[in-house]
């Protein structure tokens, strides 16, 4: 047995699997799918074949060529990290191996990708909702599968969904029409779910994806969905509510021209659409680049276009993640680092160079703290690192992000902009539709740009904890204005309406994440009294402000903290947070208050989100 992937029980001397049809039976009351799936391998294949599943029922594997049952088995207590292993055992019959067969499952309501959303919690209040969020390694808890980035697979979806609900993927939609009784082998559906496949309340939504994506890019969101057009290739969807719709194509109107500017950077658009999916307030990331079809938090329209950084960022997954991916999780800042470079060349080219250099203050703020609180485990510091017996969800950080940024900006400054430019066109156009290493990018960097590795020590970057000696704090007039006056902060001056008067969100970000952590309460009164930052619409303001009335025991601000924590699901918010609240001695009462909410607000965020705060409390509790 050789492993792939630490977080996954795929084994590198089977087929990976190439293509998947899936026939999908969504039961809302029991927060169920049934499913059917039709796996093909790269090659035929007898013996054992290893795949990763989560919360999952397996009813049966089946053969390809008359439905007779195969022989499998789950491992008996699932690991914790990565679930339960299925054994298919795919027999030699006549000296013809398969290169296919069927599986029939059921998830369960505790599956780990899944949020089901009963009506109260969406915005329309009349209809349920479903979606998914597969990155890392949740893709296995929706289907069986080789749930690891270096397997790629193309996708057919038929959903089966009642007849009131749409759905959306990370595909092309092809069609929505009334059931077929058997269609998509659904008369193998357990429980009765197959003769239920052609009612006449249900509808059944399909969807091709016949580009060659990694599982955690599988996607699918179910409910009352509306949509806008926006541009020539994007639609913004979201529950059907007129507010919500209006708002949101207001807020991306501008993603034409992101596209545009991304093809002219990176080569042309693969995807062929470039549609947006905004999610009920619980969707537990910023934004997740599924391919075609982004998926964003609400939290991103606050009526000033400046959601526009968010969608630059998933649109810039389009060329770094989606065409050229990490081989595994060991890689991600190929991933986040590149794409965190892309956003910026995206950010620049249409709103300017200082706004660029006010994200890339504020990630490199960010991670400066980042690897100070990775002080007792500097492993994970490190780009390239060793993720064994380790969950990706709970070492998620900055750090892939923005120490990924600084590598590839600080190749930039060494080779020039032009040169960097083509370098980039060049990898992306290379290594498309792979997944790929640290030592591979290592490699095609050395042979682009000959004796790099004597002006640039690669290993000290892509091996080295913490930040090394020639990562760089960007400098602009606003940028440097804003940390000087959070230093006057310091000595006890407040900003003037004067010098804020046309600050934005991400200004005040960066001055709030400048101030010392901790204020005097006083303090913490006058700047909201001045300029009610608790109030903000923009949730990056309110949450940094709110983070720094925690940790200053400012404790009038407690209400609007748990309005917060119960009002978004969005794991940016919620970890600084309840981390704020539970972190350090001599916080008795902030502890009672982060267990309380949380067990009030716990069924309404996201499972990974669950899974998250959970690991912090226990860390401090
Ligand atoms: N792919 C990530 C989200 C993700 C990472 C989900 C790891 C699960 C595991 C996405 O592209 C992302 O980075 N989102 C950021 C956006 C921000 C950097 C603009 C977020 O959610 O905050
Ligand atoms: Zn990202």
């Amino acid at each position: 047995m050789a492993p792939l992937d630490p977080h996954s029980f795929s084994d590198s001397t089977n087929p990976p699997t190439t293509d998947v049809s899936l026939s999908l039976y969504f039961d809302f009351p029991s927060a169920t799918i049934h499913g059917v799936a039709f796996f093909i391998l790269a090659f035929p294949y007898a013996g054992q074949l290893s795949f990763d599943t989560r919360s999952l029922t397996i009813h049966q594997v089946l053969s390809p060529i008359n439905l007779s049952p195969l022989p499998f088995s789950l491992s008996s207590s699932p690991d914790p990290i990565k679930g339960t292993q299925l054994s298919i055992f795919l027999p030699d019959d006549d000296d013809t191996a398969f290169n296919s067969f069927f599986i029939v499952f059921s998830t369960s309501p505790s599956s780990t990708a899944l949020q089901w959303l009963c009506p109260p919690q969406t915005f329309n209040k009349k209809h349920p909702f479903v979606y998914t969020q597969c990155q890392s390694i949740h893709a296995r808890s929706i289907f069986p599968c080789q749930d690891t980035p270096a397997a790629r697979i193309r996708y057919t979806a038929l959903l089966n969904v009642p007849q009131e609900l749409s759905a959306v993927m990370s595909a092309r939609h092809v069609g929505r029409r009334p059931p077929v009784s058997g269609e998509g082998h659904s008369h193998l559906l357990p429980n009765g779910f197959n003769s239920l496949w052609s009612s006449e309340t249900r509808v059944v939504e399909e969807f091709l994806m016949n580009q060659p994506i990694p599982p955690y890019l599988f996607a699918f969101a179910v409910g009352e969905l509306g949509s806008r057009e926006v541009g020539p290739r994007t639609r913004v969807y979201a529950e059907a509510v007129n507010s919500v719709l209006d708002a949101a194509a207001k807020e991306f109107a501008g993603t034409e021209e992101m596209i545009r500017q991304g093809e002219k950077l990176f080569g042309e658009y693969a995807w062929e659409r470039f549609d947006l999916l905004v999610l009920p307030p619980s969707f537990p990331y910023g934004g997740m680049e599924n391919p075609r079809m982004v998926f964003l938090t609400p939290t991103v329209i606050k009526g000033d276009a400046s959601g526009a950084q968010v969608v630059a960022h998933e649109l810039a997954h389009s060329w770094t993640g989606n065409l050229i991916t990490n081989k595994n999780n060991e890689h991600f800042w190929l991933n986040e680092g590149f794409t965190t470079y892309a956003e910026r060349r995206i950010v620049e080219a249409v709103q300017g160079e200082d706004r660029a250099i006010l994200n890339t203050g504020i990630g490199w703020k960010g991670l400066k703290e980042e690897v100070e609180k990775f002080k007792d485990n500097l492993e994970f510091t490190k780009l390239k690192n060793n993720q064994q017996g380790v969950d990706p969800d709970t070492i998620y950080s900055e750090v892939p992000y923005e120490k990924g940024f600084q590598f590839l900006w600080r190749i930039e400054r060494q080779i020039g902009r032009p040169a960097f430019d083509e370098f980039i066109k060049k990898y992306i156009a290379t290594f498309q539709f792979q997944s790929i290493d640290t030592e591979r990018f290592l490699k095609f960097l050395k042979a682009e740009v000959p004796g790099i590795e004597k002006d640039i020590d690669l290993v000290l970057w892509t091996e080295g904890t913490g930040i090394p000696p020639d990562a760089y704090e960007p400098v602009s007039d606003l940028y440097t204005k804003i940390l000087s006056l959070a230093n006057e902060f310091k000595l006890g001056r407040m900003p003037r309406e004067d010098e804020v008067a046309d600050w934005r969100g991400q200004e005040w970000e960066l001055y709030l994440e400048n101030l010392p952590r901790v204020l005097k309460a006083s303090q913490v009164l006058a700047l909201d009294e001045s300029y009610r930052l608790s109030e903000s619409k923009d949730y990056e303001v309110k949450v940094a402000f709110l983070q720094l009335a925690i940790l200053s025991k400012c404790r009038n601000f407690y209400s609007e903290v748990e309005k917060t924590l119960k009002e978004v699901g969005r794991m940016k918010y919620l970890r600084p947070l309840y981390r704020a609240l539970v972190q350090g001695a001599g916080k008795e009462e902030e502890k009672i208050l982060a267990k309380r909410v949380f067990s009030e607000a716990r069924e309404c965020y996201h499972p990974i989100a669950q899974g998250v705060v959970e690991s912090i409390l226990a860390k401090h509790i």
